[in-house]
């Protein structure tokens, strides 16, 4: 594929901006209500969470930053959204492979993402983050590692989120977002105290352009054609789980518990 034009960082300043408020849009939750106390890790965590759209990708991710303060978050997504919203080079281009379920360039999203990693100065050995959404292909796995490797730290966990695909659909349907905080509502499973206003800023939700039927499919697809040569890089570094759960409530629990084996 061929990569987007403006790719990089560097050409977007604004990214920044979008990570710092990334935490931000994890203070919706309802389900914070069931989370105790935070919880600090012994050694850093660098975790990848892989998983279907609509799996839960970024509600794992919500409620781990809720638990673990010190965690950092990245979601390719959101990034890539933000930049749509903010009407740039890279926005309008990767907008055409977002709003038909393709997958934006590999080069593009690895100097996207690493440079991005680069900036915020997480490559080091004492910084705990996820990323959400990235690599989401074998080639930026391997270009990933490439990177990482030359700062000596490697991904030390991989999780793979198995949800049952077919009720995925409905939670897809029923999702609306904050689109200046990417803060995450569902109608029925975390719904906003004020019909479809976000509860922080009172804004109104917004329904993702690529949350249609016909384009979920196309992402389904998309995924289920990547997962394998992703899972086997992973499989083969030896840091590949998989958490298996119809409903975020099933799952969090067995992700928390995974991460406090291994870096508590
Ligand atoms: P991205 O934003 O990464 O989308 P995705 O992978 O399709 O995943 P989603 O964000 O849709 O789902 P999620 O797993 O985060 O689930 P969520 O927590 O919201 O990518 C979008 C596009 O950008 C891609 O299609 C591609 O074009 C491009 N892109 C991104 N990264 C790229 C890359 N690396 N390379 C190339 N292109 C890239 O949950 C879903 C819903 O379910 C929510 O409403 C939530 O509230 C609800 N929910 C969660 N748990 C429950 C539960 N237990 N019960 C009921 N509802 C629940
Ligand atoms: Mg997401």
């Amino acid at each position: 594929m061929r990569p987007l034009a403006h790719s990089g960082t560097r050409a977007i300043p604004s990214i920044r901006h979008q990570i710092t408020r990334i935490r931000g849009q994890f203070s919706n939750s309802s389900n914070s209500s069931t989370i105790s106390s935070s919880m600090s890790l012994t050694r850093p965590l660098r975790l990848l969470l892989l998983g279907a759209p609509g799996s839960g990708k970024g509600t794992q991710t919500s409620r781990l930053l809720a638990k673990f303060p010190s965690i950092h978050a990245l979601s390719s997504g959101d990034i890539l959204r933000s930049q749509v919203a903010l009407g740039t080079q890279l926005g309008k281009e990767a907008s055409q492979y977002i709003n038909n379920g393709g997958l934006v360039p590999d080069t593009t999203m690895v100097s996207l993402i690493t440079d991005q990693l680069k900036q915020s100065q997480w490559l080091n050995n004492h910084t705990s983050w996820t990323l959400d959404g990235f690599p989401r292909t074998a080639q930026q796995a391997v270009a990933l590692d490439e990177v990482l490797d030359k700062s000596g730290v490697g991904i030390n966990l991989v999780v793979e989120l198995d949800v049952d695909q077919k009720v995925i659909l409905d939670r897809i349907e029923a999702r609306w977002i904050h689109a200046a905080s990417n803060r995450i509502y569902n109608l029925d499973y975390n719904p906003p105290k004020v019909p479809f206003k976000d509860d922080v800023t009172g804004e109104p939700l917004v329904k993702r352009k690529d949350d249609t039927a016909e384009v979920f499919q196309k992402r389904l697809d998309t995924y289920n054609d990547q997962l394998r040569g992703l899972k086997a890089f992973y499989k083969e570094k030896g840091v590949l789980h998989t958490v298996a759960g119809n409903t975020s409530d099933i799952i969090y629990p067995k992700l928390e518990e995974l991460i406090l084996e291994k870096f508590s």
